[in-house]
């Protein structure tokens, strides 16, 4: 009598890993605790060595094993990660942001801050605001030019 039911186990199982599996092995804990405060995973890119927050104060240090670059669609921003990210987080709201540079208007920008409502995330730069579908991060992006060089 177990035995269907071991089976069908078995099988929603591998389903389940097939489903999973593009995404899985690239995920972190930091990635865990961005859906925790309200954030999609495609905030930070894939390659996180270390992260550390405080949960009391909500003071994050996120470190990538090196710099990245990547091409936020569907406006194709360019962005930069500095090998450490630090900030503030709080949930629907990250503050204090470093580590973080955008290129607009011909010259790069740091982020200060990132708020989410669910539907749209806004990156600050100092007062000047802009808003995205948080869909369009729903995939932790990979470091342009990490395959090529390693
Ligand atoms: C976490 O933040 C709180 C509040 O700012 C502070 O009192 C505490 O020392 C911090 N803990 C660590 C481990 O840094």
């Amino acid at each position: 009598m177990a035995k269907p039911l071991f089976i069908f186990t078995i099988t929603v199982c591998i389903l389940f890993n097939v489903t999973v599996s593009p995404q899985s092995p690239t995920l972190t804990a930091a990635h865990t605790e961005l859906i925790k405060y309200g954030f999609p995973v495609g905030l930070l890119p894939t390659n996180i060595l270390s992260y550390n927050l405080n949960h009391t104060s909500g003071d994050f240090v996120v470190k990538l094993g090196d710099t990245c670059r990547i091409t936020l669609p569907p406006d194709n921003y360019r962005a930069t990660y500095s090998k450490t990210i630090t900030g503030k987080i709080v949930e629907n709201r990250i503050a204090e942001v470093d580590g973080i540079g955008v290129r607009a208007f011909f010259r790069w920008w740091g982020i200060t801050g990132i708020r989410s409502n669910g539907q749209d995330l806004t990156f600050e730069v100092g007062y000047i605001t802009k808003s995205f579908p948080s869909k369009n991060f729903d995939q932790s992006p990979e470091c342009e030019g990490q395959r090529s060089s390693s």
